[in-house]
This record gives structure tokens, sequence and C-alpha cells, in this order.
């Protein structure tokens, strides 16, 4: 069983071939990423317009990459949601497009279920990644540009919302420290990640003690808004402040919360597998905390699968055969999509 995935939510266009069998055959991500350096973030319009001209070259080259042909594929699936409306209906038009003319059903994905499914990946084009997969109940952080919640997977279709942030996404919050600190306009989180081991290199111990929120919290939701303001204070507030030491202290604080909530609900839940997904999943030092604390249970996507892809959403659209449909009026996309109602019903 072979499945055509497509992935345009944001600024990547993805496409994607993988079987039922946890397999990614071809994974080609097409970035507009650096467009939008020079704005400080993306620019909804002219990131649909890029997804428009890049989709058709991102499909054939993934294809043959599997070496298969359009009339191999049995399934597509297009990520429909959350996202920015322009990019989705890029990828949905193209996948209702295919569909009619190679007569096969379509899968909507959810883009933060496609994150969660990035650890369950056998073989990434042709390199064997592991061969034994999360067991359910799973507890999944996801963390993104867009996104942080906790979810409590009992099977793919039973989830089971616990928590998320209040104000800010952790990644956004990486991204508006960056450029604070004058690291980068756009997509800050491994500028910030790098400065911050400089810091540790130098094996010395750093004053600064920025908040942790909600960490006394009696629920399993965060906040990083008030983080963001406590280190635009101290940069204002401080005449020589030491670039690398305030990214280290801010990478210490998120880090600290992150895992201190995932714990409580490890503890609480007691499910058999634990993973961090989403872009923020690549960074280094929350993962090998990660590790310290969860060892054998936990999963972690490989770096190349933590940002948008269409390999993990195609990887998740094999749990949701049953909901493929050859009805394309039932397959739009819809921005505001969440984990707390996955499915759009
Ligand atoms: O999942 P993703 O690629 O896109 C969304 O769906 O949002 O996540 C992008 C986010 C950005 O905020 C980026 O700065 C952050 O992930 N990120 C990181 C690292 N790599 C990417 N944050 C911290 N450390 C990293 N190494
Ligand atoms: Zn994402």
């Amino acid at each position: 069983m072979l499945v055509l995935a497509l992935e345009t939510s944001c600024d990547e266009t993805s496409a994607s071939v993988v079987n039922d069998k946890n397999v990614i055959l071809s994974n080609i991500v097409s970035s507009s990423q650096e467009l939008f350096e020079s704005t400080g973030g993306v620019v909804p319009e002219v990131a649909a317009r890029k997804q428009v001209e890049y989709v058709l070259p991102v499909i054939d080259t993934a294809l043959s990459k599997a070496r298969v042909s359009l009339k191999d594929i049995n399934y597509l699936a297009v990520t429909v949601g959350p996202g920015l409306i322009g990019s989705l209906f890029v990828g949905v038009s193209a996948t209702k497009t295919l569909s009619l003319i190679i007569n096969k059903p379509i899968i909507p994905v959810n883009h933060l279920l496609g994150h969660i499914f990035s650890v369950f990946v056998k073989e990434y084009q042709g390199t064997f990644l592991q061969k034994t997969l999360p067991e359910f109940p799973l507890l999944s952080l996801v963390v993104s540009g867009g996104h942080t919640d906790l979810v409590l997977l009992k099977n793919p279709k039973e989830i089971i919302y616990l928590g998320g942030t209040r104000d800010d996404a952790v990644g956004e919050a990486f991204d508006k420290v960056a450029r604070m600190l004058g690291l980068s306009k756009y997509l800050g989180g491994p500028k910030i990640s790098q400065k911050a081991k400089e810091f540790e290199l130098q094996n010395k111990k750093t004053k600064i003690n920025f908040p942790r929120p909600l960490m006394d919290s009696d629920n399993y939701d965060f906040s990083f808004s008030g983080l963001k303001t406590a280190v635009l204070r101290y940069l204002e507030s401080t005449s020589n402040f030491n670039i690398s030491e305030v990214a280290y202290a801010f990478e210490e604080a998120v880090v600290e919360v992150l895992l201190y909530k995932l714990k409580k609900a490890y503890d609480t839940f007691k499910p058999k597998s634990v993973s961090i997904v989403g872009g923020v999943s690549a960074n280094s030092k929350l993962r090998e905390k990660a590790l310290d604390l969860f060892e054998h249970n936990l999963f972690l996507p490989p770096l190349y699968l933590c940002g948008d892809n269409a390999g993990m959403i195609g990887i998740a659209s094999s749990y949701y055969f049953n909901t493929s449909t050859t009805n394309l009026s039932k397959i739009n996309p819809n921005p505001s999509l969440s984990l707390q109602k996955p499915f759009d019903k």
C-alpha cells in the first residue's frame, strides 16, 4: 500500500511517498524560509505563491526518488490544518486534482498529528531507524513555532488533551528572544541553542534566573509570554549583558518548565511511551535532558523529521485509512484545527 502525502501548512512545500509498514520511501521538502529572514516572519501570501510554484516539482521529485509513478499510489494524504489558509489551499487543491486524475481516496491529516507520528518511522529513504515503535498510551509533547500541546493518546483515535500554552508557543518564544538578542529576525531557535552552548563551554555559572512560568500550577498548561518579557526587562536594565549567557539562561528556563510538566503527566498517567515532537524537539538541551529523565520509553524524531515535512503526514495517514474519502467536497482546509478537536468533527 503506497501513500503520496503533501504538506503545505506554513512556508514549506513537501511531498512524500510512504508505505503502510512505517517506511518513508521519499521525503522532499522545499522551503521559502530564506525569503522571510528580511521580513522577520512569514508573509502568508508570498508563502502561498511560492508553494504554487514548488508543489508540482516537489511531487515529481518525491515520486521519482521513491521509484514509483502516480499509477502505483493507493491513497493520497494531505495536511488540512492547522496552518495558513492560503498555504493549506495549495496542498488541498493539488491533492484533490490528483485524486480526480488517479481516482484514489484522500486521507485528511491534522498537522499536529503529523508531528506526533514523526516518531513512528521504521525506515527513512533506505536507512533503518528503529524496530520498535512507541506504544499506546503515548504521552506526547508537541512543541513547534505555532503550538505547545501536551496530549495523551490512548490510541490514534482517542486523544486526551492535557494542556497547552496560554499565550506564546515555545518556538515563538525562542524566535522572539532571538530577535531581541539580535541573533535572527526569523526562526531563531537554533541560534539561541548555539549561543547557549557557547556559554556552557566556558564552564561559567550564570546569576541570571529567569522565571519558570506556571511551574507550580495545578494543571498541564504553559505560558511563555512572561518569560519573554523577563528577558526584555533584563536586557533593558543591564548595560553590559552577555548574549550567550542570556540565551543559556532563557533556554534553561524553557527546558526546565517543559520537562517538569511532561514528567508530572508521565508520573500521573503512567503511559507506555513518551515523545517530544515538533520543530523545537530539535533542541539539543531539551533532547539531552529528556533522555536523562525517561531513557528507554522516550521517542524523539530524528532531526530531519522535527520540522515540517510530508513524510510525517504520510506516516500519520496510515493510522487513519478509515477516514479516507473520494468525496472531494469533504476535504477542506481548516486553519484552526487543533489537538483539542483533532478530527474536525
Ligand atoms: O514544527 P515547526 O518546523 O513549524 C511549525 O509547525 O511551527 O517549528 C518551527 C519552530 C521555530 O520556532 C524554530 O525556531 C523552532 O521550531 N526550532 C528550535 C530549534 N530548531 C527549530 N527551537 C529551539 N531549538 C532548536 N534547535
Ligand atoms: Zn509543524
